[in-house]
């Protein structure tokens, strides 16, 4: 075969072999993935016990003690102790503040108080900086704030980390980019997900 001919054989046939190779690659991922995480498996949080979820709320563990027994904690387990979830915990903090007659325990923002943003950055890779993210994430969430994790790594390790695969679970445009697009953006609501 004439080099030129060579040339063009492989104009022409590239394309397809390389859009064939990354069509079982993402394949060959999924189905690591799907080994990995089970389909419907979701993570969790566990549960807190009495000290830790007092020491969250910012009360003294005998309080929500008597806080639990009127009522507004977990149903005991069988051996009689608590666990607190971090939906129990945000429902004592609404109680505790409807006691109160003030805001008080669910933290929020005063008049002409600005929303928050924390950035974690280093320029070495590999330094930690998702870990700090998420933990970070799960700590402020924990004592009750109202936490957005952004995660603008294309690898979507945060977004792994708290559970959602990206090869499985986010669908073309259900990134940020979706979001700050310029053709037809989706609301940046639909974008968000629970963890
Ligand atoms: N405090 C720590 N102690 C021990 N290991 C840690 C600690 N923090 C992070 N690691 C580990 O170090 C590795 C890199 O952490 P991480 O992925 O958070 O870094 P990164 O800065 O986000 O990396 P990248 O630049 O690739 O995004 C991970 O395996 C993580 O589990
Ligand atoms: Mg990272």
């Amino acid at each position: 075969m004439q080099p030129q001919s060579v040339v063009s054989e492989l104009q022409e046939h590239l394309p397809s072999m390389l859009s064939m190779d990354a069509q079982e690659l993402s394949y060959q991922l999924q189905q690591h993935q799907a080994k990995i995480f089970p389909p419907q498996a979701r993570k969790s949080l566990r549960a807190f016990s009495p000290a830790e979820a007092a020491s969250f709320i910012g009360i003294g563990e005998g309080y929500l003690r008597q806080v639990a027994a009127d009522g507004h904690g977990p149903e005991p387990l069988a051996n009689g102790r608590r666990l607190y979830t971090a939906q129990d915990m945000d429902r004592i903090r609404q109680v505790l503040d409807e006691r109160n007659g003030a805001p008080k325990y669910v933290p929020h923002r005063r008049a002409g108080e600005k929303l928050q943003v924390v950035s974690v950055m280093n320029f070495k890779g590999g330094s930690g900086k998702t870990t700090t993210s998420a933990h970070l994430a799960q700590f402020l969430a924990l004592k009750g704030y109202r936490v957005l994790a952004i995660d603008l790594d294309p690898q979507a390790s945060l977004s792994a980390l708290f559970g959602h695969q990206p090869e499985l679970d986010v669908g073309e445009g259900e990134t940020l980019y979706g979001a700050i697009r310029y053709d037809s953006p989706r609301p940046i609501a639909e974008i968000v997900r629970a963890t």
